[in-house]
């Protein structure tokens, strides 16, 4: 498909207005794209020297310095990372943002935390696909459903859900029911953190080592650790994911079945239930996003610690033995 060329008509409300894409990562291109191909006049916005300029330039937009970008758009999307997002919504947003322009978010956490505070007089949405920008683009090529949640924070102009409703239609398939749940910013943001950290990335990340370290110190050659813990989590998430709870137990042998079910509680129980209230609390009263935004601004040095700890782990040494990249 050629750069720019209109696969769909333009949702009602954003007909004959023009959306700056601020950021061009991973959600900015993808939504960028999807946005121009169903006939929305989309430029970008992004810092001059950095690659996301370069890059959206060769795939045929018209790119410009963010608040060059917010004064000529009646709608700007701010898919810049959310470390950043505070200051240049201070500096390069705010100073070109006219009262009824649209304001759009992709992740509740920089307003729902307080960070970003939008002035009066502009709409403020949120339309968060669930799914990396690469997942939503290959999805709307194929005219798949990819689960968006949408949200308004701020209706100044009484249009702000019906213009939250036609970006989700802009990024979702042309036919069939689409995927868009309401709920609020806040709910938005605390669910992706939490999932993030007590489920998706730091949970299951840790139950991985955890059931490594158990099984290579009683014995268990390291590859055969690595594959229980790692290979075989992958299939049976997979399973969960496409069958359900009950498709799982099912679909599993019966002995993984039983020993699962009667085991797993014993694994994951109330202490960890407790654990799993007092990081929802953190999230949910600001703590956590206090605590990241200053590790942000003073370099990062722990965090880049932690993240070569992980690299260290034997599992990882198992990892590439498997034959697997990091
Ligand atoms: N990634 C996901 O799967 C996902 C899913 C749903 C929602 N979201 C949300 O989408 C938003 C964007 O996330 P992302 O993952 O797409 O981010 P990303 O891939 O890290 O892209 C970040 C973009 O921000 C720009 N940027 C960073 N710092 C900047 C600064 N100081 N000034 C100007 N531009 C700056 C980068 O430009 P340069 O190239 O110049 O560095 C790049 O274009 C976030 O709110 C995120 O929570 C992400």
């Amino acid at each position: 498909m050629k750069p720019g060329a209109v696969v769909r008509a333009c949702p009602r409300s954003l007909e004959g207005k023009t959306v700056a894409v601020l950021g061009y990562g991973n959600q900015g291109r993808a939504q960028a794209q999807c946005m121009r191909d169903s006939g929305v006049s989309v430029i970008v916005g992004a810092r001059k020297r950095g690659r996301s300029f370069r890059e959206a330039e060769r795939d045929g937009f018209p790119v410009m310095p963010i608040g060059e970008a917010v004064r000529r758009a009646d709608a700007a999307c701010v898919l810049i990372s959310d470390m950043a997002q505070g200051k240049v919504f201070r500096d390069e947003i705010l100073p070109s943002l006219k009262p009824g322009k649209t304001l759009y978010f992709s992740h509740g956490f920089n307003v729902a935390f307080g960070i970003v505070k939008p002035p009066k007089g502009v709409d403020v949405i949120l339309v968060a696909p669930k799914a990396t920008g690469s997942r939503l683009r290959e999805a709307y090529l194929n005219g798949e459903n990819v689960p968006l949640f949408v949200s308004v924070w701020q209706d100044a102009t009484g249009n702000a859900g019906a213009t939250a409703e036609a970006f989700a239609r802009a990024l979702g398939p042309a036919k069939g029911a689409r995927k868009a749940f309401r709920c609020t910013f806040a709910q938005e943001a605390v669910a992706n953190v939490f999932g993030e950290q007590a489920v998706t990335l730091g949970g299951a990340m840790q139950i991985a080592k955890a059931g490594f370290e158990t099984m290579v110190e009683r014995g268990i050659p390291p590859e055969l650790a690595y594959h229980e813990c790692v290979a075989v989590t992958k299939l049976v998430v997979d399973l969960l994911y496409a069958r359900g709870l009950k498709g799982t137990v099912f679909g599993v042998s019966e002995t993984a079945a039983y020993g699962g079910l009667s085991r797993g509680k014993r694994v994951v129980g109330e202490a960890v239930k407790k654990e799993m209230r007092e990081i929802f609390s953190e999230i949910e009263d600001g703590r956590f996003a206090e605590e990241w935004l200053s590790e942000h601004a003073r370099g990062g040095k722990r965090f880049r610690e932690m993240k070569r700890a992980e690299s260290r782990h034997p599992l990882e040494a198992a990892h590439r033995k498997a034959g697997k990249k990091s």
